[in-house]
């Protein structure tokens, strides 16, 4: 993947140091009243905070910093609620420093864990049903780790809602999360500006880290999904995320069938709650970015340009983000990542419910399947 590929990969691994001991959801140990009074959240690993004693880290103050007002409580995470979390050393990582960072393995955290990501239908079936059969198992199992806050305005003292949910609804939620807007401000992280690869990486990482602590699977990982291979959605089967069957409904036979759209909890699901998908079906997004689309984005020799939103031109960022549309492209009106949202028509289709479809896993990892 050349230059660009490098680039990512010091810009991913950047971003990852800068999030170290911060995390956009809530630890279970961190939801206590005494933690949100006391604004301390360094839950205990083996007996003591952060796993201190055992040499993994201390629980450190944050710099203290005004806040901008009205409060976004996603800004300078997690200033918010807390004063005090945890600061993992060399290789640990995670709210009480009980992980390794991603990309490492080990009970001390040094040994390195390469992943060589597959394209989803190059998987052999034993591969494909452990990934399928994991990926239920974190939708079916509710995360004994985290919690998320559902409460929308906690500048309100005591305005302190969790709610519990599955492995595979954190994911959900914390996609949902990211792009929300608050106190009527449209600002969101993960899209339409430079973070959109980074914050969408380092989230698949999370979500793998979280599915291996839960299945102990330690291989899983998330197979990419390349659509230049395919003129329809060949994983649109029930061998893969499930056939299309009426109404856009997934086909009966498939297990996915049976998955309920999560965000019901904050009123925003679909009429039925259920997955839906229409591949190809609406006429202006009607068919897959093509090997072409991807040459032209690959071609873009800056990274992202001015003003860095989805009016960027010539911004490689841009391009794959697919607001600005490649020459040769077939006139459809959004191109790359945002034409495979729009082409499966459905769940997918809107950024609040997207991650709810699991095929939003293949289709957010793109074509890289040389990251860690
Ligand atoms: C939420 O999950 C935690 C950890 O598994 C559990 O201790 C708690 O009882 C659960 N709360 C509810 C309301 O189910
Ligand atoms: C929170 O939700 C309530 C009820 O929907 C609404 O009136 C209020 O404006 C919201 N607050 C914020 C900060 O979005
Ligand atoms: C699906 O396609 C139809 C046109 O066939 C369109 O009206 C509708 O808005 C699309 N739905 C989504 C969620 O994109
Ligand atoms: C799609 O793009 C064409 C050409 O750029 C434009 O005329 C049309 O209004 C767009 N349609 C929608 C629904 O955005």
């Amino acid at each position: 993947m050349g230059l660009s590929y490098q680039v990512w990969c010091l810009m991913v691994l950047s971003y990852m140091m800068s999030l170290k001991g911060a995390e956009a959801q809530f630890p279970h140990a961190c939801t206590k009243p005494e933690a949100l009074q006391t604004r301390v959240c360094c839950p205990l690993w083996n007996g003591s905070p952060c796993g201190f004693n055992s040499g993994r880290g201390v629980c450190a103050p944050h710099p203290a910093k005004d806040l901008p007002k009205p409060v976004d409580y996603r800004v300078n995470w997690p200033r918010a609620f807390y004063d005090s979390v945890c600061t993992c050393w060399g290789n640990y990582d995670g709210f009480d420093c009980s992980q390794c960072l991603p990309g490492w393995r080990g009970p001390m955290c040094m040994q390195r864990h390469h992943v060589e990501r597959k394209e989803i239908t190059d998987l052999t079936d034993s591969e494909r049903d452990t990934f399928l059969s994991n990926l239920h198992q974190a939708k079916q199992t509710t995360s004994s780790r985290y919690t998320i806050l559902t409460s929308n305005d906690t500048t309100v003292d005591g305005n302190y809602v969790f709610h519990n949910t599955s492995v595979y609804d954190l994911y959900v939620w914390m996609h949902y999360y990211s792009a929300k807007s608050y106190a009527g401000s449209e600002k969101n992280a993960a899209h339409r500006g430079p973070a959109f690869i980074f914050w969408h990486r380092v989230f698949l990482l999370f979500i793998e880290r979280e599915i291996r602590e839960l299945t102990g699977n330690q291989g899983f990982y998330i197979p990419y999904w390349d659509w230049t291979r395919t003129k329809d959605c060949n994983i649109c089967t029930n061998k893969y995320f499930g056939g299309v069957g009426k109404d856009g409904r997934i086909d009966s036979a498939s297990p996915f069938s049976k998955w309920k759209e999560s965000l019901d909890i904050i009123c925003i699901q679909s009429a039925s709650g259920h997955l839906i998908r229409n591949p190809g079906k609406d006429p202006l997004y009607k068919t897959l970015p093509t090997a072409g689309d991807v040459e032209d984005t690959m071609a873009m020799p800056l990274f992202d340009t001015p003003p860095f939103d989805k009016t960027s031109k010539n911004s490689f960022r841009n391009k794959l983000e697919g607001f600005e549309i490649p020459v040769d492209s077939r006139r459809l009106n959004n191109s790359m990542h945002n034409l495979v949202h729009r082409y499966l028509n459905g769940t997918m289709s809107l950024v609040p419910t997207a991650a709810n479809d699991p095929i939003f896993m293949g289709g957010s990892s793109f074509s890289d399947n040389t990251y860690i």
